[in-house]
C-alpha cells in the first residue's frame, strides 16, 4: 500500500520506489517478497479477490544501462537502457499479459485457452495453462503456429509444457484468424493479445520502468508485430502520470511493415521470425500510441536487426532473441537520422531472450568451431599464446 501511496501522490522524479522497495528515508527500507505483477499492481489490474491467480511470479525485470549503444547513438547527454524482458519465466513479455489472461480464463470457468503465435504467445500460454493445472484447474492449452517460422526454442516449450500444438502450413496471420473463428463456435478462450487481459498485464512492463528509472523515459523504443505490446506500454504511461510521457517509437522489419507501408502485407519474410506479421490486430492502437506521444513507427532491416543483435550480445553482455534487437537497431537509425533529440533517456525493450533462437545465433556468431585432440600445445597455439 505504502508503494501505492508513494507512486499515486509524487511525481515520478521524486518516487524513492525501486522494483518492490520503498525506500522512505535512507534509514527505512520496507520490502516484501516478489509474486508477481497482480500481486504487486492488483488495484491497476482488473482483478478482485475472487480472481484465482495464476502466477509464475512474472515481471521485476531488470534495466540494464547500455554503455556501448548509448555511446553509438552519438548524441550529447543521451543514455540507453535496457529492459530485458527475456528474464521473465517463459522469457518473453508475453508472461505479463499471460498471467492476467489466464487467471481471468479460470475466473470465468474457462477449461482451455488457445491462440495463434510465432512462439513466444505459444510458450507462455502453455506454461500458464500447466500451473492453472497445478492450482487444480481443468485447463486444456491448444496453439496454432506457422510452420517452419517458429524458432526452435518457442516450439520446444509448448511442447514440453504440454500443449496441442497444431502447426499450419500458412503464415501468422492465416492462423489468427482461425483462431478467432474457432473461439466464435467452441467453448475455448482466445488468448492472443487482442484479449484486453493481456493488455491489462503487458502495461505493467511501463509502470517497472518508471520505478527503476526513477522517472519517466524520454523515448521508449519497442519491436512491433501484432501491436499489442506498444498499446500496453501506452496505457501503462498514461495511467502512471498525466505530466510526462515517453516519445513511443515502434520498429517493425521492413519485410514485415504494414504499418508503415500502410497497407496489409500478404506475404510478410523476416530473419526475425517473432514479428513475421502483416495485418497487425492492434495496428490502430499502435498507431495511435505513437501519434498520441509524438512518436513514430519506423521499420528496420534484416541487416539492421542482425547487427544490432550482434553488438547487444558482444558488446553489451546482453542476449536477446532477433525481432527483440529491432528496438535497438530502431534507435541507431533514428540517432544516425536526428529523430532523437540530445540529452534524452531512452529505453530499449528486449522483449525476448536469446536462447529462444539458437540457430540465428550460431549463423550470426562468426565464430568457427574449432575441433582439435586433447593436446596441450594444440590448444595453446590455437589460443595465440
Ligand atoms: N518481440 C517478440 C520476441 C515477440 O515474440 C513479439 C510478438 C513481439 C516482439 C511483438 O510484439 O506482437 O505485441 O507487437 N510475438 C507474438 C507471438 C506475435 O505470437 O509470440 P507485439
Amino acid at each position: 500500500m505504502i508503494g501505492m501511496f508513494v507512486r499515486a501522490n509524487l511525481k515520478p522524479a521524486l518516487t524513492l520506489w525501486y522494483n518492490n522497495v520503498v525506500m522512505i528515508s535512507k534509514s527505512t527500507i520496507f520490502t516484501r517478497p516478489w509474486n508477481g505483477i497482480i500481486d504487486c499492481y492488483r488495484t491497476y489490474l482488473p482483478v478482485s479477490n475472487k480472481t484465482p491467480v495464476v502466477t509464475l511470479n512474472e515481471g521485476n525485470t531488470p534495466l540494464v544501462y547500455a554503455p556501448h549503444i548509448t555511446k553509438l547513438c552519438n548524441m550529447p547527454g543521451l543514455a540507453v537502457y535496457l529492459k530485458v524482458e527475456g528474464a521473465n519465466p517463459t522469457g518473453s513479455f508475453k508472461d505479463r499479459g499471460m498471467t492476467v489472461a489466464v487467471s481471468k480464463a479460470v475466473e470465468m470457468k474457462s477449461k482451455a485457452i488457445i491462440c495463434a503465435s510465432t512462439g513466444n504467445t505459444s510458450a507462455s500460454a502453455a506454461a500458464y495453462a500447466a500451473r492453472a493445472r497445478a492450482n487444480g484447474f481443468k485447463m486444456d492449452c491448444f496453439v496454432l503456429v506457422p510452420k517452419g517460422y517458429v524458432a526452435l526454442g518457442k516450439l520446444s516449450q509448448a511442447m514440453i509444457y504440454g500443449a496441442k500444438v497444431i502447426q499450419v502450413k500458412g503464415n501468422f496471420d492465416e492462423a489468427l484468424k482461425l483462431v478467432k473463428e474457432i473461439v466464435e463456435k467452441y467453448p475455448v478462450t482466445l488468448v492472443n493479445s487482442v484479449n484486453p487481459f493481456r493488455i491489462e498485464g503487458q502495461k505493467t512492463a511501463a509502470f517497472e520502468v518508471c520505478e527503476q528509472l526513477g522517472r519517466v523515459p524520454d523515448v521508449l523504443a519497442i519491436p512491433v508485430g501484432n501491436a499489442g505490446n506498444i498499446t500496453a506500454y501506452w496505457k501503462g504511461f498514461c495511467e502512471y502520470t498525466r505530466d510526462t510521457r515517453p516519445k513511443m517509437i515502434g520498429f517493425e522489419a521492413s519485410g514485415a511493415a504494414p504499418i508503415v507501408q500502410n497497407k496489409i502485407i500478404e506475404k510478410p519474410e523476416t530473419v526475425a521470425t517473432a514479428i513475421r506479421i502483416g495485418n497487425p490486430a492492434s495496428w490502430k492502437q499502435a498507431v495511435n500510441a505513437a501519434g498520441e506521444s509524438s512518436g513514430f513507427i519506423d521499420c528496420v532491416t534484416d541487416d539492421e536487426i542482425i547487427e544490432a543483435y550482434k553488438l547487444l550480445h558482444q558488446k553489451e553482455g546482453i542476449a536477446c532473441e532477433p525481432a527483440s534487437a529491432a528496438s535497438v537497431a530502431g534507435l541507431l537509425k533514428s540517432a544516425k537520422l536526428k529523430k532523437i533529440q540530445p540529452e534524452s533517456t531512452v529505453v530499449c525493450v528486449l522483449t525476448g531472450n536469446g536462447l529462444k533462437d539458437p540457430d540465428t545465433a550460431i549463423k550470426s556468431s562468426e565464430q568457427e568451431k574449432l575441433e582439435v585432440a586433447p593436446d596441450l600445445k594444440e590448444i595453446t597455439k590455437l589460443l595465440g599464446f
